[in-house]
């Protein structure tokens, strides 16, 4: 099947080139995001392969159809970036790759935790510089901290697992609770203003919808203890960016840890070293010392993109062959 794979990194070429000596795909590199512009550059495909970032509205999944692009087979989970209910209206069908290793995010997640509160990266550029005193890289215990987690998902679950093991108190919240496993944690799942009010440390790992869209807004913020710590490696608009600025500048928010942006679309995954960032807000949140941000980098270990590049290739060959595709997006 020839396959047009957008928004290609070199980071995940060698995974995709080695899992396709299974399936013989002819995959088509291209750099750049899929958007109505760059749909040119997969003339003759069938499948577009997309990423986090690629547009894929109505427009774009329009003119795909009519160029003959029958599957849109995306290398994330999310899937908040695609219309689905137009691709199901023209019968256009979607895949994702539901799981390819939520331990990568959870982890990912963890590090970010310790590094803001060890102060890690500052550390290692002092010693780097010969500079070995200890003024300003004083910590806290995460024992005993009462860590908050949004969203039990496959990602939450596990980054709540994890903290456990600290010795903290897991607080868990999520519309379908797992009693089960807050069991097996010694957690216990409650309601999201009792995480805002005791929380040292609020994690989130809920899909972006429109019910969750800026959970963490000036009012969410209001609740929380002062100095508390946010760690984001869910979805950038998760968070209203402006109200968190403003959360940082009085201090209310101790921490935070981004490894998503709301508007991060055309930014994370490209070298903005030379020509520097035009978005003001972003360049605002690099300015304060206790802010840690990774450009989407949760999910980026070798396990995860053997998993992506196997599930993604694998869901093409299904729909050559007319086989139930086994991760059709919920919708299409
Ligand atoms: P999942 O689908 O296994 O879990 C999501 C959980 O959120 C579910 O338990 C669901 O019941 C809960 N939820 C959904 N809406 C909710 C609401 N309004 N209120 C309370 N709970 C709600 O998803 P998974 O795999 O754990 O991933 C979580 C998110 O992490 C993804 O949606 C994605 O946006 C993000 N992600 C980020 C990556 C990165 O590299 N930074 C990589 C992979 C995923």
């Amino acid at each position: 099947m020839k396959v047009a794979v957008y928004d290609t990194h070199k980071f995940e070429i060698p995974f995709l080139q080695k899992e396709n000596e299974g399936f013989g795909h002819e995959l088509k590199y291209i750099e750049g995001r899929l958007t109505k512009d760059t749909l040119a550059l997969s003339k003759g495909a069938e499948c577009l392969c997309c990423f986090v970032n690629d547009k894929v509205d109505a427009e774009v999944i329009k003119t795909a159809y009519e160029n003959g692009v029958r599957l849109i087979a995306l290398r994330s989970a999310g899937f908040n970036h695609v219309d689905v209910g137009f691709a199901k209206s023209i019968g256009m069908k979607v895949v994702h790759v539901p799981e390819y290793s939520p331990y990568a995010v959870a982890e990912h997640a963890v590090g970010m935790i310790l590094t803001m509160n060890r102060k890690l990266h500052k550390a290692y550029n002092r010693v780097k510089e010969e500079n070995f005193s200890l003024d300003g890289l004083v910590g806290f215990d995460i024992h005993g901290k009462t860590i908050g987690v949004v969203g039990t998902g496959k990602i939450g679950k596990i980054f709540a697992k994890i903290m456990s093991g600290f010795g903290s108190e897991v607080l868990l919240f999520d519309k379908i609770p797992d009693e089960i496993f807050a069991k097996s944690i010694t957690a216990r799942y409650t309601n999201i203003d009792e995480i805002y009010k005791k929380a040292d440390i609020i994690s989130l790992h809920i899909p972006l919808t429109p019910e969750t869209k800026y959970l963490i807004n000036e009012t969410s913020i209001s609740k929380m203890k002062k100095s508390v710590m946010i760690v984001n490696t869910g979805r950038g608009k998760l968070i209203d960016t402006k109200a968190l600025v403003r959360a940082l500048k009085n201090g209310s928010i101790g921490f935070a840890g981004l490894d998503v942006y709301e508007e991060e679309e055309g930014i994370f995954f490209e070298d903005k070293s030379e020509s520097g960032i035009t978005d003001d807000c972003l360049a605002r949140l690099l300015t304060f010392p206790n802010v840690f941000i990774t450009a989407h980098q949760a999910f980026l270990t070798q396990e995860a993109l053997h998993n992506i590049a196997h599930t993604t290739l694998e869901s093409a060959n299904d729909f050559e062959n007319g086989t139930h595709l086994k991760h059709q997006v919920p919708g299409t």
